[in-house]
């Protein structure tokens, strides 16, 4: 199975090379957790790689986005610049729509309960996609409805083997019971719980599920410094 660096790489080696190639993996985390930072860098090391990237953001503007980046040493602003990475800002709208919005920044307005509306937004060549985050288009839609309208997606990203993570806020996975662990190839849970050797509260990822791939169920302890997300090693060195 071909894969995609997460732009880690001692994850990488967790992943047997990285995510699956044309797969939608779920990322999900309390606010603070690092999703965003896991998103930035997976699309910084695909734009390096020369991979068409895209991230659809429903928190952030592409400004923000692209200075936060910056100050963990991820430059996106020059794949921004030649079209390789596009940004797209996500609002909640009655109708859909493009428009700007004050800060000057193009945004695209959607009913929040059309997820599968994405698929219209992303670029066919588009090869890696940060969608960030899911869990908004869970608000004020049924189950059903929700979980129908993410296997869509899913499904659309697989046939165009695109490459996916999908971040999804804690709170609205556990409102929707996790069932989007159910239509997506692998899920990353982004956690902070206290050691109970050292009492310090520390950062782990734990990998639940990832098919096709050789998992540790082990926590995987992280942290996040100006350099980003590292993951630590047994000795407590990171890389
Ligand atoms: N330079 C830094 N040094 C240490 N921690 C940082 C740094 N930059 C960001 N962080 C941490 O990353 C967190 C934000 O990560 P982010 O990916 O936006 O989280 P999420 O998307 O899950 O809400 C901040 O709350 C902060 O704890
Ligand atoms: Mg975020």
């Amino acid at each position: 199975m071909n894969r995609l660096s997460t732009g880690i790489p001692r994850l990488d080696k967790k992943l047997q090379g990285g995510y699956p190639e044309g797969e939608s993996i779920l990322i999900t985390g309390e606010p603070g957790t690092g999703k965003t930072i896991l998103g930035i860098q997976f699309l910084h090391q695909a734009c390096m790689e020369g991979k068409k990237c895209m991230m659809i953001a429903t928190e952030e503007t592409p400004e923000k986005i692209l200075l936060h980046a910056k100050l963990l040493g991820f430059d996106l602003e020059p794949f921004f610049k030649e079209n390789r990475l596009s940004i797209m800002r996500i609002l909640e709208m009655r109708t859909s729509y493009t428009g700007i919005s004050t800060d000057g920044s193009q945004y695209t307005g959607m009913h929040m309960d059309d997820l599968n509306n994405l698929t219209h937004l992303i670029a066919d060549d588009a090869e890696a996609i940060v969608v960030d985050n899911i869990g908004t288009f869970s608000i004020g839609t049924d189950l059903r409805s929700f979980r129908d309208k993410l296997e869509e997606l899913t499904y659309f990203l697989s046939t165009q083997k695109m490459t996916a993570l999908l971040m999804m806020d804690k709170t609205a996975h556990e409102l929707t019971y996790r069932i989007s662990e159910y239509s997506t190839y692998g899920t990353i849970r982004l956690m902070v719980k206290e050691n109970p050797y050292t009492g310090k509260m520390e950062r782990f990822m734990y990998i639940p599920k990832m098919r096709g791939t050789r998992i540790s169920l082990d926590p995987i302890i992280y942290d996040i410094s100006d350099e980003g997300i590292k993951l630590s090693t047994t000795q407590g060195k990171k890389d």
